[in-house]
């Protein structure tokens, strides 16, 4: 029996899990001897699937298909790179499938109607340089020339780790592409969340990418003998701090589309004997429209103003990260919706993607698949080669509805 479409993506994700620094899953960085592994396998890939092959001065690597006609081309892509000790989907695989797809329509003598590129950019995760997502940047002409002189943990700039790529930053500019020459970007990638898996579903058609805010919350009280400090005259900043902790907790709970966390918090003078003075926490918000990140964080900071004032607390909080949410386009989603199927569900991403840099040159869409457990950036990601096995059937109905 001939593999189906799914079986053949697995293949290839094993193959590409490969090139990887050695340890545990999969470790590649953008720039590095891994990195130029897998491009190796991936323009073999792209070659036998009858692409024009060239890597860019970002170092995405670009396989295009001719279409029956000409105009403006239909990007689907993804991220080669991964985290360190990461899993064999995150990224790769919106490079695979789109790729498994053109295979497909080209061995049943099909051409696209108009051109296909699949675009594998180098570095998503932002794991080796303070920085990511250049290439997008550059097709969209918003990378900052500034990032070059970013270092890495062994002094490295970013410059001169493109430059000992074979790639030349003074090109950058010049990818820039004119809205308009493209019909938009559509993004394959995994769920990295388990709501998918709870529903039932293996694909989940993204409505927009969570925008983020963070703030810095520091609550100071008075530190104290643990003994002889009578229960109510202390001002504990950490008995504070969990009511601020369960208040923040308490409004995500309670607002439809709302994720808040508090990820991180240090206490001082944080003995076992001492009545805490003082304590700094983070307060992460996340949302798929920025109007009910924005409320909720007025509303967090005021539940947090009245827990301070309570407890006779000093509150200082600091805005510290913003970056807004982006709708996927209604037009290019709905047309990725009739492709995967109307009972497709519908779904937001609470992760950032080269789909949030890609809006700035053209209309994007997203296609999620089912991972097990929710489990990413982690050795232990999977994805079902039957889930594949849907997606690529999507892309090929989606190339062919171009
Ligand atoms: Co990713």
């Amino acid at each position: 029996m001939p593999m189906s479409h799914g079986e053949r993506a697995a293949a290839m994700l094993a193959e590409a899990a490969r090139r990887s620094e050695p340890g545990p899953g999969v470790t590649r960085l953008p720039f590095t001897p891994e990195h130029r592994a897998v491009l190796a396998l991936v323009t073999q890939w792209m070659e036998a699937a009858g692409l024009a092959v060239h890597l860019d001065a970002a170092g995405t690597l670009i396989g295009r298909a001719e279409g029956e006609r000409d105009g403006p081309a239909l990007l689907l892509g993804s991220h080669q790179d991964s985290v360190r000790e990461g899993g064999a989907y995150d990224g790769i695989m919106g490079v695979v499938l789109p790729l498994v797809a053109l295979a497909a329509l080209r061995e049943s003598g099909k051409r696209p109607p108009l051109p296909v590129e699949v675009l594998a950019f180098a570095d998503e995760e932002g794991v080796r340089f303070p920085t990511a997502l250049m290439g997008p940047r550059a097709l969209s002409g918003r990378f900052d020339m500034a990032a070059l002189e970013m270092r890495d943990a062994e002094g490295v700039t970013l410059g001169e780790a493109m430059r000992g790529f074979g790639l030349d930053p003074g090109a950058l500019p010049a990818l820039a592409r004119k809205p308009g020459s493209v019909q938009g970007y559509v993004e394959v990638h995994i769920e990295q969340g388990p709501a998918l898996q709870e529903a039932g579903q293996p694909l989940g058609v993204v409505t927009a990418i969570c925008g983020i805010e963070r703030h810095s919350v520091v609550m100071t009280g008075r530190a104290a003998h643990a003994g002889t400090t009578p229960m109510d005259l202390r001002r504990d900043a950490l008995a504070g701090a969990a009511e601020a902790v369960l208040a923040v907790e308490g409004q995500a709970r309670a607002t439809p589309g709302l994720m808040a966390t508090v990820g991180a918090l240090t206490v001082e003078p944080n003995v076992v004997n001492a009545v805490p003075g003082a304590v700094r926490l983070t307060v992460e918000l996340r949302a798929p429209v920025d109007a009910t990140r924005e409320e909720a964080a007025e509303t967090s900071l005021r539940h947090l103003r009245s827990i301070a004032a309570a407890r006779g607390l000093d509150l200082l909080t600091e805005r510290t990260y913003r970056q807004a949410a982006q709708p996927c386009d209604p037009a290019l989603t709905e047309r990725l919706q009739a492709a995967a199927g109307s009972g497709v569900p519908r779904l937001p991403s609470g992760a950032t993607h080269d789909a949030s840099a890609m809006a700035d040159l053209c209309p994007v869409a997203m296609l999620f698949l089912r991972c097990r457990d929710g489990i990413s950036h982690h050795p232990g990601e999977a994805v079902r080669s039957e889930d594949m096995d849907a997606a690529v059937k999507t892309l090929i109905r989606l190339i062919q509805g171009g």
